[in-house]
């Protein structure tokens, strides 16, 4: 049977392990069931879990069972890496031979998943960030050798829930990629901030300072999001030669500006998750 393309996750086979309903977790539940799983394919390992994933169980969601469990077909690990080890010995039971076992532990390796599980287990690493929570967030992955097509296609599938995916092969960039994406959503917030110290500083009243930092970063970042266009030629395209724009941009695009101090920032973040990873 053909299954709608709105509905990835309608024909899932067998049974999905969450492992860590907390923000990101609950963002994939709600994003998996909206693309068309089962709740009844659902097992939520979860110490305390909100409302909304209690409430679930009505529909036959499984949360925290009790016994031996049976293998899954995937397995989604979501708590945070200081509790991988205490938590991960409860998925033993579904980490069977055909489960595919995607993990979005920031800085948590494969060969670190791989001695978690049993010899042999498919893993794919990944780094959402957190416009997951919307569904808007961006995800970068990454598999061992033992991930097939058909789990790799799952491993997107489930992604998918909270925003767009894409592939690596070098498990290295990892921490590039973390301190571009992962983070970068701070760097945004924090630019919203700056701009609201700075509207301040030329006069604006704080309140009103805020709300036009605010919706002129959610604002471009929207436009930025539909247009086809680049983000230098959106950028051009409001800078008119002599004006105010090109005022500004002479002093954040000169020596020491924008440009050079988020590639020491990122470069920071990048040497930071090298440390982390040991
Ligand atoms: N948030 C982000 O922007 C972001 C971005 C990229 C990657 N990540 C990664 O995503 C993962 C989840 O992050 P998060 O922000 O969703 O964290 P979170 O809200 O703290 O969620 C983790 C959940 O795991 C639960 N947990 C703890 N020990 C457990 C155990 N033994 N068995 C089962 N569940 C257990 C926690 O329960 P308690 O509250 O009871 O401890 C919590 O509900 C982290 O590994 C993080 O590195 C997050």
């Amino acid at each position: 049977m053909k299954r709608p393309a709105n509905k990835p996750l309608a024909g899932f086979p067998g049974r999905l392990v969450l492992l860590g309903a907390g923000k990101m977790g609950q963002a994939m539940l709600e994003g998996w069931l909206a693309r068309g799983l089962d709740p009844r394919r659902l097992v939520v390992i979860e110490p305390q879990p909100v409302k909304a994933v209690k409430a679930l169980t009505r529909r036959g969601l499984a949360l925290n069972p009790e016994g031996k469990g049976a293998p899954a077909s995937a397995i989604v690990i979501a708590v945070k890496p200081q509790s991988a080890r205490d938590a991960l010995p409860a998925l033993k039971p579904y980490a069977g031979k055909a489960a595919l076992a995607l993990s979005i532990m920031a800085g948590r390796t494969i060969s670190f998943i791989e001695d978690a599980l049993p010899p042999g287990a498919a893993i794919v690493r990944a780094m959402p960030n957190t416009p997951a929570a919307i569904g808007r967030g961006i995800t970068v992955a990454c598999a061992n050798a033992r991930v097939s097509a058909r789990q790799r296609k799952l491993a997107s599938d489930l992604l998918a829930a909270i925003g767009k995916v894409e592939w690596i092969g070098d498990e290295h960039l990892m921490d590039a990629v973390t301190a571009v994406s992962g983070s970068g959503p701070a760097y945004v917030f924090l630019l919203a901030e700056a701009m609201t110290q700075a509207g301040i500083a030329a006069g604006l009243p704080a309140p009103l300072a805020a709300r036009l930092a605010r919706e002129t970063v959610a604002g471009s970042g929207e436009l930025l999001h539909r247009s086809e266009l680049d983000a230098a030629t959106l950028r051009q395209n409001v800078t008119s030669p002599g004006g105010t724009t090109a005022a500004a941009l002479a002093v954040l695009m000169g020596p020491d500006g924008f440009d050079q101090l988020l590639t020491k920032a990122i470069a920071a973040a990048t040497r930071r998750g090298r440390e982390l990873a040991g």
